[in-house]
């Protein structure tokens, strides 16, 4: 038995009420079609489809290599989106097809596989994946005779209230052989409350043919559909259990995983602490021993092992073994912190690599810069790396030290192990071992403040201070 894969992406997704398709949304990073395909990619499909039609280039877009489309031009319902599909299979890639919605991010290919399983044992011309749940509201209903038979799928709008009252719901997913299923595709009529195709009619038309029709029951929560916003959310819930619970087991630590939000594409070194509310999104990843959290969100950065980063946002930024980072800092993409180095309390960094041991301790904004190593940049301290229409650089070199509230005015050069005084513009680069010193000399004014508090004291005498 050959199999090919239908999924359905193509409905407008009208409960969403958003602009975008629905099955474009995302979840834990990854959107609720490609969920799907990922769990298909883990079973044995020869040729895979997708049916695309609402927002169809959006949907074609985030599609993976070897998986192509058909277009559905107008939504008439399900059935219709699979004969789309099936014209667009190659003739003779597969006698049997697997169907699937592109909307139950839940699924997993453990249980793509069983159903599988189920259909080639049982021989049967359909076998549909169902669940037992708590709340069936919004489902098509399993139907079955008296002998426990299935006969049938009734949509949740088209159920009489003895329907509605059965508990058994269709999870959308079914394997059909290929041939039966044109042929009774062929007699499904939009005779229903949406006026619609129902693929789900096809079961009842087989069964009346004479043909043995099963189901597959499964664990419920991952037929979980998704077609509104609060449903979303409920699959997001699930879905970063799911992640959580797996990086737990892999030996992560979290004080809080309820308070983790982890993309599926995030990668943690066992070993590695998440306190609370920490958002790790967009291939974040994590090294051993470091410790990330309270309250960090990182996007495309990688913090190395043995680092500690809190209270912090981080995009696009490197971060190596034992650096420190936080609280409250802001690596902006192109930031680089080399081993053993650190970016403080209210320090943004930007387009900017922190040698080895390099500190930039508090209060700074660093752009476009090389810090060379053991480097230490004061409080206080701005690179003016923008001059209103280009961008320049500012070396730091190893070992040097930028005393508090310099202005470094880039292009410009600090030498290694050179000093700058604090409070200076420097607009000239500083030689090797110089100190560069860039401010109005101090004065000081013997006696100023005793003639002040003189006058005050005294108003009549003469009111003159200096
Ligand atoms: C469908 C099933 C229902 C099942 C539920 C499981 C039908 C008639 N009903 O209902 O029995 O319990 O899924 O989640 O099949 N689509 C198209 N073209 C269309 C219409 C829909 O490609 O013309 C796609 C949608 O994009 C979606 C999938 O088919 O990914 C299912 O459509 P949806 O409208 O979500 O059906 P449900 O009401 O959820
Ligand atoms: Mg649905």
């Amino acid at each position: 038995m050959s199999i090919n894969a239908i999924v359905l992406a193509a409905g407008a997704g009208t409960r969403m009420k958003s602009p975008y398709p629905k099955v474009v949304s995302s979840v834990a990073g990854r959107t609720l079609v490609n969920w799907v395909l990922d769990a298909l990619s883990g079973v044995d499909v020869s040729e895979t489809v997708v049916v695309v039609g609402s927002g169809a280039d959006r949907v074609q877009a985030i599609l993976p290599p070897g998986i192509h489309s058909a277009l559905q031009e107008r939504q008439l319902g399900t059935g219709h989106a699979v004969q789309v599909g099936l014209a667009a299979l190659a003739p003779s890639s597969g006698d049997h097809v697997m169907v699937l919605p592109g909307d139950t991010p839940l699924l997993t290919s453990e249980t793509l596989a069983n159903l599988l399983d189920a259909h080639r044992r049982t021989g049967s011309a359909a076998t549909c994946l169902t669940a037992k749940v708590p709340d069936p509201t919004g489902y098509g209903r399993i139907l079955r005779d008296g002998w426990d038979h299935v006969t049938g799928i009734v949509e949740h709008k088209d159920a009489t209230p003895a329907q509605l009252e059965v508990d058994e719901i269709n999870g959308g997913v079914y394997v059909f052989d290929a041939e039966l299923l044109a042929e009774a595709l062929t007699e499904v009529r939009a005779d229903n409350a949406q006026g619609e195709l129902y693929l789900t009619d096809v079961l009842a038309i087989l069964g009346v043919a004479g043909h043995s029709i099963s189901a597959h029951c499964t664990n419920a929560a991952e037929l979980a559909g998704v077609n509104s916003q609060d449903q979303l959310a409920d699959a997001a819930k699930l879905i970063r259990q799911r992640i959580n619970t797996e990086a737990m087991q892999a030996g992560v630590w979290m004080q809080d995983p309820t308070s983790v939000y982890l993309d599926a594409d995030v990668t943690i070194e066992a070993g590695a602490r998440i306190q609370a509310n920490v958002h790790l999104v967009d291939g974040t990843s994590v090294g051993a021993g470091a410790e990330i959290g309270p309250d960090v969100f990182a996007a495309g950065s990688n913090i190395g092992p043995n680092s500690k980063v809190w209270y912090s946002v981080l995009r696009g930024a490197d971060v190596g073994e034992t650096v420190e980072v936080g609280p409250f800092a802001s690596l902006r993409p192109g930031a680089v912190l080399e081993s053993g180095s650190k970016a403080g309390t209210f320090v943004e960094l930007k387009n900017t690599t922190v040698g080895p041991e390099a500190k930039v301790p508090h209060l700074a904004y660093i752009g476009d810069t090389d810090v060379g190593a053991r480097a230490n940049v004061g409080a206080g301290t701005i690179t003016c790396n923008y001059d209103g229409y280009d961008k320049f650089r500012t070396v730091i070199g190893e070992g040097a030290f930028v005393g508090s509230n310099t202005m470094l005015v880039a292009p410009v050069e600090i030498g290694k192990n050179a000093v700058t005084g604090a409070g200076s513009v420097i607009v000239d680069d500083v030689e090797e071992d110089a100190l560069g010193i860039g401010r109005s000399r101090q004065e000081n004014v013997a006696g100023y403040a005793a003639r002040r508090r003189q006058a005050a004291e005294n108003p009549l005498s003469d009111r003159s201070t200096s």
